[in-house]
């Protein structure tokens, strides 16, 4: 998507399509919808006053402007109730409106105002990055393989806004929400790209590639250097496939910050999920492509911190491993003993994300980290709990749940806080080793972040269950396409942007 921001009264500009809004009950609009429905002699208002439009949150209405203002035609998108509205009304706002002009075969370039600017009350820079955001999210196309190239919907998208002191707020936000979806973006494609193409090594190839072009600095671990340091429980989950294990790190250390102690977000990066030895029934197994959808999350933040010039020390870690059964592969009954030199006896192969996030977040110990967050799609359970709606937030350090939660407002990606009682932990006693990678099936999702919580020695940490929130059978809303959903980089973007200190003293 090409964004430009303008300044000047959107009834003179030139585009193939001018999208203007309404929210749900008003009968005369104002602001820059008004005078479009002005410049068309009420035609907006006729519309209203049929009842076949009222405004309601992801209705649109197009009408035809027959030569009374430059652009041919007007999108007008529903905002829904005013008093409901916030960034994340916006944003689906944008989102819906992209949707609809992308039906329409004229449309390659259209102009928006800032939907919530106005009357809406929002701050200008948050509105103008949500539309940027929703705009760029719903133009998304996940990576084709037929040799024709599917239609595109529009490809520019002018913003404009009227109030001159306001323009470089608009275009700050619209340069933030641009480069954060874009993001977002990167992260679904890395999810939706095919096993076959994309594995370890090819997400490490990526992750160099990135680094190179956005200013981070990339190191790739292989199964021989993660031999050296210990790292035998995650290369355990390695040992079934023909590719080889990657540790990727990504170091965002602007001048000066040197000496801060780091952010560190670690990614589940398994390329593809057989369950091993443990194998998966056949059905729907292929989504098991998107089993990195952490790793994504995490390397599509990277990207947008660097993009922003976040003033912060910030280092992600894509931990990748394929999980296949053969004849080398780890069974269950295995006992394995990783980094932290504690015992682990294998349940199920199946059980594979908490063991390589086991050592992976063993490893990120050395960096003394300010705090640590790691994204998995752990298990099938949270989605039981919590459906597509929120992703599982489990934490021992209060104030980096409430640091998270903040930033789940902020960016309208949902988390919820689950338990971590210590209770939890009889369920994955080991019986000849300290612990087992599986606690059975009552209290799945609490029994996989206390196994988790035993390799997290020396600082605050988080861990989310995103199982149930990056991937999406089918389109769900004009933001969350079908296939991976990105789910994440926002959040992460928004926490690396907090300011934390306080709330981890
Ligand atoms: N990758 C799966 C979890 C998953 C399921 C992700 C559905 C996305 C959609 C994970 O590795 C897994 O297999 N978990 C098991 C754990 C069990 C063996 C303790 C599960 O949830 O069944
Ligand atoms: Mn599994
Ligand atoms: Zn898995």
């Amino acid at each position: 998507m090409q964004f430009a921001t303008i300044q000047g009264d959107i009834t003179h500009c030139t585009a193939d399509c001018l999208v203007v809004n309404l929210f749900e009950g008003v009968s005369t609009p104002g602001g820059a919808t008004g005078a479009v429905d002005a410049a068309l002699d009420g035609a907006l208002h006729t519309l209203i006053a049929s009842r076949d439009f009222d405004g309601k949150a992801g209705d649109t209405a197009l009408l035809y402007t027959h030569g009374r203002l430059p652009a041919p035609r007007v999108l007008v998108v529903g905002l829904g109730k005013a008093e409901k509205f916030d960034t994340n009304g916006a944003r689906k706002a944008a989102a819906v409106a992209y949707k609809a002009l992308a039906r329409l075969k004229g449309v390659q370039h259209f102009a928006t105002i800032v939907h919530g600017a106005g009357s809406g009350g929002l701050d200008a820079t948050a509105a103008a990055q949500a539309v940027a955001e929703g705009t760029t999210l719903a133009s998304y196309r996940a990576p084709s393989y037929r040799r024709t190239t599917p239609d595109s919907g529009p490809t520019a998208c002018t913003v404009v806004e009227d109030d001159p002191l306001r323009l470089p707020d608009i275009a700050a936000g619209v340069r933030r929400g641009e480069q954060i979806a874009a993001s977002v973006n990167l992260a679904r494609t890395l999810s939706n790209e095919p096993p076959n193409l994309l594995y370890p090594a090819e997400i490490a190839q990526r992750a160099r590639t990135l680094a190179a072009t956005v200013g981070l600095q990339c190191t790739v671990l292989g199964e021989e250097t993660m031999r050296e340091l210990g790292m035998h429980i995650l290369l355990a989950v390695s040992r079934g496939s023909a590719h080889e294990a990657q540790l990727i790190l990504l170091e965002h250390q602007p001048a000066g910050t040197e000496n801060q102690p780091p952010l560190v977000l670690v990614g589940k990066g398994i390329t593809f999920d057989t369950g091993g030895i443990s194998i998966k029934p056949a059905e729907r197994m292929e989504e098991m492509k998107h089993d990195m959808s952490g790793a994504a999350a995490v390397i599509g933040a990277m990207q947008a911190i660097a993009q922003l010039g976040l003033q912060r020390r910030v280092i992600g870690v894509a931990a990748c491993v394929e999980n296949m059964p053969d004849g080398n592969a780890f069974r269950p009954g295995d006992i394995l003993t990783g980094m932290t030199g504690k015992s682990t006896e294998i349940l199920s192969t199946d059980a594979e994300g908490r063991l390589i996030l086991a050592d992976a977040l063993a490893y990120v110990a050395r960096y003394t980290p300010q705090a640590v967050v790691d994204l998995a799609t752990l298990t099938g359970a949270i989605g039981i709990a919590l459906g597509p709606q929120a992703a599982g937030l489990f934490s021992n350090h209060s104030g980096l749940q409430e640091a998270l939660i903040a930033a789940s407002h902020q960016s309208g990606e949902r988390l919820w806080p689950m338990p971590m009682w210590d209770e939890y932990n009889e369920a994955i006693k080991g019986d000849m080793a300290e612990v087992k990678n599986s606690g059975g099936r009552t209290g799945g999702v609490s029994t996989s972040a206390k196994f988790i919580e035993h390799f997290t020695e020396g600082y605050p940490w988080a861990h989310l269950d995103i199982a149930n929130v990056a991937w999406n059978s089918a389109e769900r809303e004009a933001t969350h396409p079908k296939g991976a959903t990105g789910f994440g980089v926002r959040l992460l973007v928004a926490l690396a942007e907090a300011p934390l200190d306080r709330k981890l003293e």
